[in-house]
Parts: C-alpha cells; structure tokens; sequence
C-alpha cells in the first residue's frame, strides 16, 4: 500500500478561507474525483463539515474522519481519532492507495510525520487571501512523475498545472 496526498495550492501556499475552497476549478474537481475515487479518503472534522451537505459523504469511496471528540457523528462516514487509525482501516480493507484530503491541519501531521509516499499537488498560478495553507514541502527531494497545464478559460478563473511526485 502507498499512502497519497492530494491538494490544491496557491503560489502562497493558500488552500482555504472560512473553511470553504477559494476557487472553482471544474476540471481540478474532476480529478480529484476520479483520481481518489474507490480508494479511502483521510480528512479533517473541519474538512468534512466544509463539504456541502448533500455532497458529503464524497460517493464511492470510503470517508474517514479525524477527530479529537469522542462522540463524533458524521453520517455515512468511519470517524477515527488518528490518521494512523485511518489508514490502517484502509490497509486492512487491502487499499492500495488511500488518499490524505486534507486540510491544513491534516496534511501538516501526514508531511510532518514523513506518511506520505505520493504527492498529487496542483499549483494554482495565483496567490490569494487565505486562513488556511499548505505546509512547507521541499519537492527538491521528490521526483515530478506527471505534469499537465491547464490555461484560464471562460470555466477557470486561474491557469493550474497538475503535477504527481513520488520519492526517488
Ligand atoms: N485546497 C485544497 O486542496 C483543500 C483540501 C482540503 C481542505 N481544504 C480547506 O482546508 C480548510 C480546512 O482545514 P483546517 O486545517 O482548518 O482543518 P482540517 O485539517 O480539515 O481539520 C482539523 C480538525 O481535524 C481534527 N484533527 C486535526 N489533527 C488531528 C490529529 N492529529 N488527531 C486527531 N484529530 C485531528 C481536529 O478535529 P476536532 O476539532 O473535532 O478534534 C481538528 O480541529 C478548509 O478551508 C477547506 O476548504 C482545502
């Protein structure tokens, strides 16, 4: 099993503000879709509830929640106390790549404790105001695997680049 990340960053490494997304950008909501879908997905309490309602559970694959609260509901999805806990579900439900989804409080503890084996980040070619960021990762020590552009559009207010990096 390879534990993966996905994210999308801004220039200033912004990735939210009052616990919603800043942008809306279809195509990079589209792969996110297919890319974590049939594989768990490991989120913040905060991330969970930033999801619309009739959005959430995400559909296809299993959700797992991280809190510190004892008594957590979250309909439809497994609620677990750490990050650890959540991907060993995964492993036991022979997973091959589970997903971290954030968000900021969540992907610091997965790069922090060195989790990761696989990052998708897409750079959003902006900055923006935000509460929430991205930690610092040094991709020096990654390798890029996969790339593609993607310009401004009538349906993309920023140009993004999709990229994949896995430890040399
Ligand atoms: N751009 C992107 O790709 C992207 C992706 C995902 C999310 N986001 C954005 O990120 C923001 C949310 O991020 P956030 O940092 O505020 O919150 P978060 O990481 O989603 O959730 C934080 C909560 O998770 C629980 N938690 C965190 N670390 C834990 C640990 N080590 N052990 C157990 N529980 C732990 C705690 O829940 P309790 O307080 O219940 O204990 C904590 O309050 C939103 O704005 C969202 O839109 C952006």
């Amino acid at each position: 099993m390879i534990v993966s990340l996905i994210v999308a960053k801004a220039e200033n490494n912004a990735i939210g503000k009052n616990n919603d997304l800043i942008w809306h950008l279809p195509y990079d909501m589209n792969f996110f879709k297919t890319t974590t879908k049939g594989h768990h997905v490991i989120m913040g309490r905060k991330n969970f509830e930033s999801i619309p309602e009739k959005y959430r559970p995400l559909p296809g694959r299993p959700n797992i929640v991280v809190t510190t609260q004892d008594a957590y509901e979250a309909n439809g999805a497994t609620i677990v106390s750490t990050i650890e806990e959540g991907l060993e579900i995964a492993k036991q439900a022979n997973d091959d790549e589970p997903f971290i989804i954030g968000g900021g409080q969540i992907y610091k503890y997965a790069i922090d404790n060195g989790m990761v084996d696989k990052l998708y980040i897409t750079f959003v070619h902006e900055s923006f105001d935000a509460d929430v960021y991205f930690p610092e990762v040094d991709l020096t020590k990654w390798q890029k695997t996969s790339e593609l552009f993607h310009p401004k559009d009538e349906k993309h207010a920023h140009g993004f680049t999709i990229c994949a990096f896995e430890m040399p």
